[in-house]
């Protein structure tokens, strides 16, 4: 057997891969130079080349209407914006995702309510139906990795409950449950453009077939003030609702719509390099994949495993660092370890730090404050605990996706014979 890197043995790999993670070229250099020498960098409601990409990209999906803004935390801010909630209304959804999932809520100063997941990494139905009460405005669900969630299920439940589902696309642009693009079935959905398949350095998308949501996202980016084509338009000039401003410039559209056209081919590139991986650690029983239900197609922004920590007799972080020095980057678990993970153990809802000293909103119209401490998803805890995950580039040649399955075959048989 041998040495491993961490011990001081050969790395499988002596040099870090150095692909790039986007093809930006001389096409999206054009486009930016264009729109700079046409002097028209804004225009209200939206301009040439951000009405052209939010109309090509939500085409992609499938849905009518898109609205582009500043970042992914600003396209769910929006979502919930849309909705126009009440102050402590209740939103279930994952504590297993980036916090710019449900900053938007509090921002909104409506309350997170946290449902355990399920071995897709995703909110688990069940767990999100036993969660509902009186005050439940929607359901937030998160497609992690590029994985789609039992979507079709939480659609059941909030059309039984008569509340909105809201889908955080940000890390599955064209993932697909059964020819159904992610997305699709929510009543809002918000996508980022911040180092995801579609990268623009930031960003961020709306969808929805909803004809008065979309009017609402498109008031609620812009101050709510009196836009053409707006259900405001022709009122007087002033800011009719409490709203920010997420609009974005004319370069994001203009390279937006390039970086669509190259898309496919990252996206797909990923998928290949994943199913390889899968494929060839298939027959080690110690590291499983995110599991992925029939026909979803998992666009694998991220390839996440679950190791068996007993057998292989190390925590997720030690395999994670064993793997790294093999010259592999390889990240322990997602949000950090239990003791940090799951977004309720941040400081921001633990504590909390919300508004100054207050426990606004969790306090609001409750008898009882709502403390994030007492939360436990317990299945989450767990099996988050024991993931570990590889960041997907589409520029992966062969040899390397080879060298990260030799790199786990390694670790995997030293850790299991450490143990013995
Ligand atoms: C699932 C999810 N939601 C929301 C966001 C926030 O997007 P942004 O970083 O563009 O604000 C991210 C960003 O990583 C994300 O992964």
């Amino acid at each position: 057997m041998s040495k491993l890197a961490i011990d001081g043995g050969i790395p499988v790999r002596s040099e870090q891969d150095s692909s790039p993670t986007h093809n930006f070229g001389e096409d999206d250099i054009k486009v930016i130079s264009q729109v700079i020498k046409s002097g028209v960098l804004l225009k209200v409601p939206a301009g040439p080349e951000v009405a052209a990409f939010q109309d090509e990209y939500s085409k992609r999906y499938g849905i009518k209407y898109g609205v582009m803004v500043n970042s992914g935390t600003s396209a769910m801010h929006t979502c919930i914006g849309a909705l126009n909630p009440d102050p402590g209304d209740e939103i279930i959804t994952t504590a297993w995702t980036s916090g710019g999932s449900i900053i938007g809520i509090l921002l909104q100063n409506c309350v997170p309510i946290f449902a355990d997941i399920d071995e897709t990494m995703c909110l688990d139905p069940a767990e999100v139906e036993s969660k509902i009460t009186s005050r439940t405005k929607a359901i937030l669900v998160v497609n992690l990795m590029g994985n789609i969630a039992n979507v079709r299920e939480l659609r059941k439940i909030a059309d039984k409950h008569g509340i909105y589902l809201i889908e955080d696309c940000c890390q599955s642009h064209f993932s697909e449950d059964n020819g159904v693009t992610a997305g699709s079935l929510a009543d809002i959905a918000g996508v980022s453009f911040g180092g995801k398949h579609l990268n623009l350095g930031g960003g961020g998308m709306i969808l929805t077939n909803n004809t008065e949501l979309w009017d609402r996202a498109r008031l609620f980016i812009d101050a709510a003030l009196p836009r053409k084509t707006t259900s405001l338009d022709g009122q007087p000039y002033a800011n009719y609702f409490l709203a920010p401003n997420y609009k974005v410039n004319e370069i994001m559209g203009a390279m937006g719509r390039v970086q669509l056209t190259k898309v496919d081919g990252y996206v797909d590139s990923k998928i290949r390099s994943a199913n390889n991986i899968i494929e060839g650690l298939s027959d080690c029983k110690e590291i499983t994949p995110q599991m992925v239900r029939p026909g979803v197609k998992h666009t694998y922004w991220g390839l996440r495993f679950t190791l068996d920590t007993e057998a292989l007799n190390c925590t997720a972080n030690e395999y994670a660092e064993a793997i790294s020095a093999e010259g592999i980057p390889c990240a322990g678990p997602y949000l950090g370890t239990p003791e940090h993970g799951p977004l309720y153990k941040n400081p921001f809802l633990a504590e909390p730090n919300l508004y100054g000293n207050s426990r606004f909103p969790l306090d609001y119209n409750r008898e009882t404050p709502i403390d994030y401490r007492k939360i436990n998803n317990s299945f989450g805890e767990n099996f988050m605990s024991k993931g570990i995950g590889f960041s997907m580039k589409p520029f992966f040649t062969e040899e390397y996706v080879g060298q990260i399955i030799e790199a786990n075959k390694k670790v995997i048989s030293s850790f299991k014979q450490k143990g013995n």
